[in-house]
């Protein structure tokens, strides 16, 4: 690494807190130059066994090359599409030493801003790098322009603004109104540059780049109009850096540092603001607030609920909710990681511990089964806070509410040592020996016909295929993943996966969703879909509960007659989607559970075989699943076998609940001996015969497949409480002891069985497409007569989906502060 080049100032600018070179970790970059093509990462967060690197979000590499270039699989996945999508000339970036490889996130740490710097991985995924000079753009469709950026003359496309130019020269311009996801507003005026033959500098980011411009950022000129434009924000912002939640983490924070001036002329009384109550995730200090407007673009443009706004002018402007309102949005928490300064921050994590005490573990959420990619920030055995990593496939740079704040609840409720009910109804906490004899002595007193396996919502892949292994081996083939139905055709992966991709989404242009309410299933899939309909002016059309998805759509009613009609031609949308050049149709998770879900699906797809919806380059047949162990679950075939008898009060005398919460305890026989295997005393460990405590997705290396078919792990970020384990352990300790006993004693033997089930679960980070289509969509004959009753909603309350939500006291305040809104 270059010294002086960007990562180092930001080292130098953080005090090296929280940093770690990988590859000389004894370095103290803040003291001595880290040496050339050294990596920095943030914490020390694991590289894969494999090599690469796992993520570039919160990694320095500007200026560095990447260590592995052969053997980094995210490059052809994340920057080469990008690349082939801009008709980038992608052979330079591969051959040429001086040519980066690896991408470059520019300041997502702080330096360039939270939500700033992280758009940067956009723009730059475009470009390639010399580490000394100017970025080189080969486009070869793209009307490029000549810029001159300090002396460095560069191509640029054509309808760049200043500041991406200058971010393309890898020059640095402070920023704090500018996010690359969200409209220009120009108000901050931190981005001033000079340019050639412009009387006054000129604000960056609004300022278009034009042929020939030169701009130069580096003079005294743009020194002092800097220092002067932080002189006035600091005006009325309290400097209350100490008792500040964003201390260590500020943009305002790190920018005054590098760009401001060591002293301010005014000296008349600081205004102050009176706080706004946003609900009970967000915390407020409007002081603070340096009206940039980002969470008021934010709450508009991407969440959809037009709840902020700006009041007043001059003096007495205000960031505000108009009429006192909380922000019903279930993207909310978004606002604290692009607020540039410490006036939007974390109710939860207020005051509980400061950014530089945090270890930091990259991982993946389980809360829905979108996958979305977290950072995990814990302290000794606690999880103090979860923000979202930079996937621009998956989560782009947001996370729900529920994946953000529902981590209180996974130290609450916990089950921490073996358990059997004893006669007088009550638990006793006993040995794992004595716990798992006790379960082998029921499964040696039941008939493997009367036995059942049940799959919960948050199960990992290595768990499900030791339980079906164990069952199958004991003969029994009563297996079902709750929340999916229990006869889903699982034989075909196009027809249980989401195909389009949750990227991909964004380029359709007609929707028909069914049985699905899109919003609380997966909110960020609905910012995809909201994203298609400002972008494409894309129609869409619900069959199913209605609800408000942030953007206009057709309500087609509830029951299926709308769906009737559309296959047979005769409602208005049917022409619509025959006519769309990308419709995308989503079936969720509304359809599953009914009685007549086969003739519903077959209805389904004949609108898709008459839509053309699936074709050679298109594929808009979607299913949405609910859970974050459903993919892999249907993948590795954990589904009633043919001699499968479901649930029934007659024969069943032995449970498994490997998670699964959701069966009625009415629906188990009094006498059936029921084993709970899960993290949570939630509402099947009521039931229970024994408790086996497993550990959560926070305390263990998991394997979950996303909705769309993309493999990722979980990494532990903590310890697992007391004596829980990885539940693929106890499984196979189980197995050991009931004398069948399964074939590997090491996770990656456990992993190496995925080669001969699904071999897609053991490409971790890798999208697999379904390779069976569009062949596979032809419509299916339907013995079952489809009915008229109207599609359920799958989810009631939003906050409350899973056992870690339902032991949150976060979630239960969003509840019962939301639980009379119909938004949310
Ligand atoms: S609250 Fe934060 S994000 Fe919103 S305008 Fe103020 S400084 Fe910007
Ligand atoms: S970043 Fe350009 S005006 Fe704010």
């Amino acid at each position: 690494m270059v010294r002086g080049s960007k990562c180092y100032k930001v080292l130098q600018a953080r005090g090296n807190a929280n940093f770690r070179c990988l590859i000389s970790p004894g370095c103290k970059a803040a003291t001595e130059a880290p040496a050339e093509g050294t990596i920095l990462r943030r914490n020390a967060a694991p590289i894969s066994d494999s090599g690469y690197c796992r993520s570039f979000n919160y990694a320095a590499f500007s200026s560095t090359k990447c260590s592995q270039p052969e053997s980094c699989t995210r490059i052809p996945l994340n920057l080469m599409r990008a690349l082939a999508n801009r008709s980038i000339d992608v052979s330079s970036l591969g051959a040429s030493s001086s040519v980066q490889r690896t991408p470059v996130c520019s300041g997502s740490t702080g330096l360039i801003g939270s939500g700033g710097g992280l758009q940067s991985v956009r723009h730059l995924q475009t470009l390639a790098v010399t580490p000394t000079g100017p970025k080189i753009i080969k486009a070869d469709t793209e009307e490029t322009i000549e810029v001159s950026v300090d002396g460095h003359s560069l191509q640029i496309p054509k309808g760049m603004t200043v500041l991406q130019a200058c971010e393309v020269a890898g020059k640095e311009i402070p920023r704090f109104c500018y996010h690359s996801r969200l409209s220009i507003a120009g108000n901050c005026r931190m981005c001033l540059v000079e340019v050639e033959k412009t009387p006054k500098p000129v604000a960056s980011c609004a300022m278009p780049a034009l042929p020939g411009m030169k701009i130069k950022t580096d003079t005294p000129l743009v020194k002092k109009a800097r220092e002067g434009v932080m002189e006035f924000l600091l005006l009325n912002h309290p400097l209350d850096c100490p008792i500040c939640d964003q201390g260590g983490e500020c943009d305002l924070q790190d920018q005054s540092m590098v760009f401001g001036s060591d002293r301010g002329r005014f000296t008349d009384t600081k205004r102050s603001v009176v706080d706004k109550n946003l609900g009970p995730l967000v915390k407020t200090v409007m002081t603070r607030c340096i009206h940039c407007t980002r969470c008021v673009r934010f709450a508009s443009e991407i969440a959809g609920v037009p709840d902020l706004g700006v009041l007043g002018r001059g003096g007495s402007e205000e960031i505000g909710t108009y009429v006192e309102n909380l922000m019903t949005s279930e993207l909310s928490g978004n606002v604290i990681d692009i607020c540039p300064v410490g006036a939007l921050t974390s109710k939860p994590f207020a005051f509980t511990a400061r950014s530089w005490e945090l270890k930091s573990t990259e991982s993946i959420d389980v809360s829905d089964a979108l996958g979305s990619n977290i950072r995990i920030d814990s302290r000794g055995p606690e999880v103090m806070r979860i923000i979202p990593r930079l996937n621009e496939e998956v989560n782009e740079e947001w996370i729900s509410d529920k994946t953000r704040f529902s981590y209180d609840g996974l130290k609450r409720q916990r089950l921490n040592e073996p358990m059997i009910r004893r006669p007088g109804g009550y638990l006793e906490p006993v040995t794992w020996r004595a716990a798992l004899s006790a379960v082998a002595q029921a499964v040696h007193q039941v008939k493997p016909e009367e036995m059942a396996g049940v799959v919960g919502k948050l199960a990992d892949a290595e768990s499900i295929i030791a339980l079906k292994d164990f069952l199958n081996k004991l003969g029994c083939e009563n297996t079902w993943c709750e929340g999916i139905g229990a006869n889903i055709d699982a034989d075909v992966r196009s027809k249980y996966l989401l195909n389009t991709t949750i990227a991909g989404v964004e380029n359709a242009d007609v929707f028909l969703l069914i049985g699905t309410q899109v919003r609380k299933e997966a909110p960020l899939l609905n910012a995809r879909i909201r994203k298609a309909v400002r972008n494409n002016r894309a129609k869409v059309a619900t069959i199913g509960p209605p609800i408000d998805l942030t953007y206009d759509h057709e309500d087609l009613g509830d029951g299926t007659d709308a769906l009737i009609q559309i296959a047979e031609g005769k409602h208005p949308f049917s022409t619509l989607l025959s006519k769309a050049q990308h419709p995308v149709v989503i079936v969720g998770a509304g359809v599953f559970e009914r009685s007549d879900k086969d003739a519903v699906m077959a209805v389904v797809e004949t609108i898709v075989d008459q839509a053309k919806v699936v074709r050679d380059d298109w594929n808009g047949f979607n299913v949405l699943l609910l859970e974050a162990a459903h993919a892999a679950a249907l993948d590795l075939g954990f589904v009633p076998g043919v001699t499968a008898k479901l649930l029934s009060k007659d024969h069943l005398k032995f449970l498994y609940l490997l998670g699964a919460d959701d069966i009625k305890p009415d629906d188990i026989p009094k006498d059936a001996f029921v084993v709970y295997q899960g993290h949570h005393g939630d509402r099947s460990a009521y039931r229970a015969n024994v408790i086996l405590p497993g550990a959560a997705f926070t305390e263990k290396e998991g394997t979950y497949e996303s909705t769309e078919g993309r493999t990722q792990q979980t990494s532990p970020a903590v310890p697992s409480v007391g004596d829980a384990r990885d539940d693929w352990k106890i499984i196979r300790a189980l197995s050991e002891v009931v004398g069948v006993q399964l074939p590997y004693d090491s996770v990656s033997a456990v992993r190496a069985r995925f080669l001969a089930v699904s071999p897609n679960l053991f490409r971790v980070d890798e999208l697999e497409p379904p390779t069976v289509w569009p062949q596979s969509i032809t419509p299916r004959s339907s013995s079952s007569k489809i009915e008229s009753s109207p599609f359920i909603k799958a989810i009631d309350n939003f906050y409350m989906t899973n056992s870690i939500c339902r032991a949150s006291r976060t979630m239960a305040q969003c509840t019962s502060a939301f639980a009379n809104l119909k938004q949310i």
